[in-house]
């Protein structure tokens, strides 16, 4: 089933909450590193009490057991998609994985791993961090990691979407930030696509950030993003 995921890429619990409130519908929302580092873990509990279908897109990296402890604290939460770096190796994912199950009471969240941030283009990858070859190709060496670790899917482009569907599997989830409409300016992300690419290019879930928080009538924005992605 494929999905539209808000970035809820807010400073505080209040304009988050304000965003929310224009909405009367359960959706389905990011929270990432900026809202959880200033309100915690209370904000993500309050979102899913409202109804929202919740990733929770920290992002962990770290030696393997701090990695296990990360996963089994966040468990805790009960949210519904849950992420780390791929680039932190197999083992540390497998860690991880164990400490989701150890610290999860029902359903496992989603665990999926970010391959190639969509900010990198081949120039960064290559010449700035210094790994060599395409930018697919990294990806789907990282994505084939986190199948072998037990994940259920990536983050990755929506240029990469395809590929990783075709090596892993249709089951394979893949989520898909860089989202932009043709007009907009692509600002940090680099391997940018329309929500229309992201419906032709297979991939499950699309994120998107400014292009519904920063628009007039963001409900509006949602709604025309979602149909196009959607749309079968
Ligand atoms: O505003 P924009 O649509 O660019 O926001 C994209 C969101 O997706 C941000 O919250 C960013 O942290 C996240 N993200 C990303 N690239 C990844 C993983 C997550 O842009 N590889």
């Amino acid at each position: 089933m494929k999905r539209t995921i808000v970035a809820l890429d807010f400073q505080d619990k209040e304009k988050t909450l304000a965003f929310l409130d224009k909405f009367d519908e359960g959706i389905a929302v990011k929270i990432g590193m900026e809202l959880f580092y200033k309100e915690g873990p209370e904000i993500v509990r309050e979102i899913k009490r409202r109804g929202h279908y919740v990733f929770l897109d920290l992002k962990v990296c770290d030696i393997p057991n701090t990695a296990k402890g990360a996963f089994r604290s966040l468990a805790s939460l009960d949210v519904d998609m849950i992420n780390l770096h791929c680039y932190g190796g197999k083992k540390m994912m497998e860690a991880a994985m164990e400490g989701l199950k150890e610290g999860s009471k029902g359903e496992l969240p989603l665990a999926i791993g970010v391959t190639i941030l969509t900010s990198f283009d081949q120039d960064v990858l290559n010449t700035e961090i210094g790994i060599p070859g395409s930018i697919q190709d990294s990806a789907i060496r990282l994505a084939t990691l986190a199948k072998e670790s037990g994940l259920k899917g990536v983050v990755c482009s929506v240029f990469e979407a395809k590929k990783i569907h075709e090596v892993l599997g249709k089951d394979f989830v893949t989520v898909c930030p860089g989202i932009r409409m043709k007009s907009q300016d692509v600002q940090d992300q680099k391997r940018v696509a329309t929500p229309e690419v992201a419906n032709e290019e297979g991939c499950d879930f699309i994120v998107v950030g400014r292009a519904i928080t920063a628009s007039e009538d963001p409900v509006k924005a949602y709604h025309d993003i979602e149909e196009a992605f959607e749309n079968d």
